[in-house]
């Protein structure tokens, strides 16, 4: 097992800068996950630490050694890619022993490394098994296990789960971390998937075109955003925007919305970052809504609501903005219907409506969980 350090790091393919400085560390035994939009620059960087692209500027080093001008297959790693990349024409032993055969490692040591790796895998039964007759859930178990039975010092995957039918993406994503948990080798997940994002990371590193817009654990980017970026991408359904100005009155902050109706600042905002008649952005997220009885808060209109059993989903409209609402009860509102939304200050948001950026204090989470 080893750290991972990203220091300074850009790419560019001809003229077109596509990672623009980039820094990340990743501690030893840390599950690390990038993500953010495809096109962000998630898979170059990944290349970058797996010695598969070059670096245009900056160092990675593995364990504390520059890997900059170090080949892939001296920089012990293991990569598992969306594809899985199966050798087609070998069994799902032979797809195992392969890369050990290939290092000249000795018969009885492969054997019993595919044996220890298809244990975990639960892959046992299928070892004597062709690609094609796998399913689409057990060939990423046989990329996987190509990847344990190197005992490498950083994993590193790209959108491996991908390919999967829902279903059995939530099954694998739990699977992985299981292994994680298990054999704590350091690991650098790439994603477009907040959910999975959230789910598996001990860090979560949050990238757009070519940079890092914040780093943190899940549940700190959940409840501090920087910025709206991040704030919008973390969180299913995302959290609402809703445009506005501060007012300032002798100390007491507010926030007043285009109809000229206001609500409480948020609890934790930082009031000396602020000044009256500042355009913000007023965040709420969806499960931070209240419906209120007595017409306090947000008069909306229900445009839309969905059941989904476990909770009802509630689409309204408010000044030109759409609004998303959830709940634990179930409601019966009829579109049309006027329902009034009281934010709970002490998870609403705000942000600087030109710079985007948060204008809350920088807490640590256990003070408002
Ligand atoms: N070999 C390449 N040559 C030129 N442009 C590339 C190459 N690989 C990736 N890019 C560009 O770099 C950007 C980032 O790509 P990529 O790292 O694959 O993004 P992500 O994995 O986040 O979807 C994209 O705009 C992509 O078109
Ligand atoms: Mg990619």
């Amino acid at each position: 097992m080893a750290a991972v350090e990203i220091r300074g790091v850009k790419k560019s393919f001809g003229t077109t800068p596509v990672i623009r400085g980039v820094d990340v560390a990743i501690a030893d035994g840390e599950f690390t996950v990038l993500v953010g939009p495809s096109g962000c620059g998630k898979s170059t960087l990944l290349r970058m630490v797996a010695g598969l692209e070059e670096i245009t500027e900056g160092e990675i080093s593995i364990g504390g050694r520059v890997v900059n001008s170090i080949q892939p297959k001296e920089r012990d790693i293991a990569m598992v890619f969306q594809n899985y990349a199966l050798y087609p024409h070998m069994t799902v032993y032979d797809n195992m022993a392969f890369s050990l055969m290939i290092a000249k490692a000795s018969g009885a040591s492969i054997k019993e490394r595919v044996q220890k790796a298809s244990d975990i895998l639960g892959l046992g039964q299928l070892l004597d098994r062709y690609p094609r007759q796998l399913s689409g859930g057990q060939r990423q178990r046989v990329a996987m296990g190509r990847a344990i039975v190197r005992a490498p010092q950083v994993f590193l995957f790209d959108e491996p789960l991908s390919n999967l039918d829902a279903k059995l993406r939530v099954q694998m994503r739990a699977e992985i971390k299981e292994l994680h948990q298990r054999l704590k080798t350091t690991s650098v997940y790439v994603t477009h998937d907040q959910i999975e994002a959230m789910t598996m990371a001990d860090q979560i590193v949050v990238m757009r075109e070519g940079l890092v817009e914040q780093r943190g654990r899940p549940l700190e980017l959940y409840d501090l955003p920087q910025n709206t970026f991040v704030a919008g991408f973390i969180g299913s359904p995302a959290m609402n925007f809703i445009p506005a100005v501060l007012h300032k009155v002798d100390g007491v902050l507010s926030v007043k919305f285009g109809d000229g109706s206001t609500v409480a600042a948020p609890k934790r905002i930082d009031a000396g970052a602020t000044r009256d008649g500042q355009p913000v952005i007023y965040g709420v997220r969806p499960e931070h809504f209240a419906l209120s009885a007595n017409g306090q808060g947000i008069p909306t209109r229900v445009s839309v609501v969905e059941p989904t059993g476990a909770n009802t989903e509630v689409y309204s409209r408010f000044c030109d903005t759409d609004l998303v609402s959830v709940f634990r009860e179930r409601h019966e509102f009829a579109p049309g219907d006027v329902v009034h939304l009281e934010p709970d200050a002490l998870h609403t948001h705000l942000f600087d409506a030109a710079s985007k950026q948060t204008l809350m204090r920088h807490e640590t989470q256990h003070e408002f969980s």
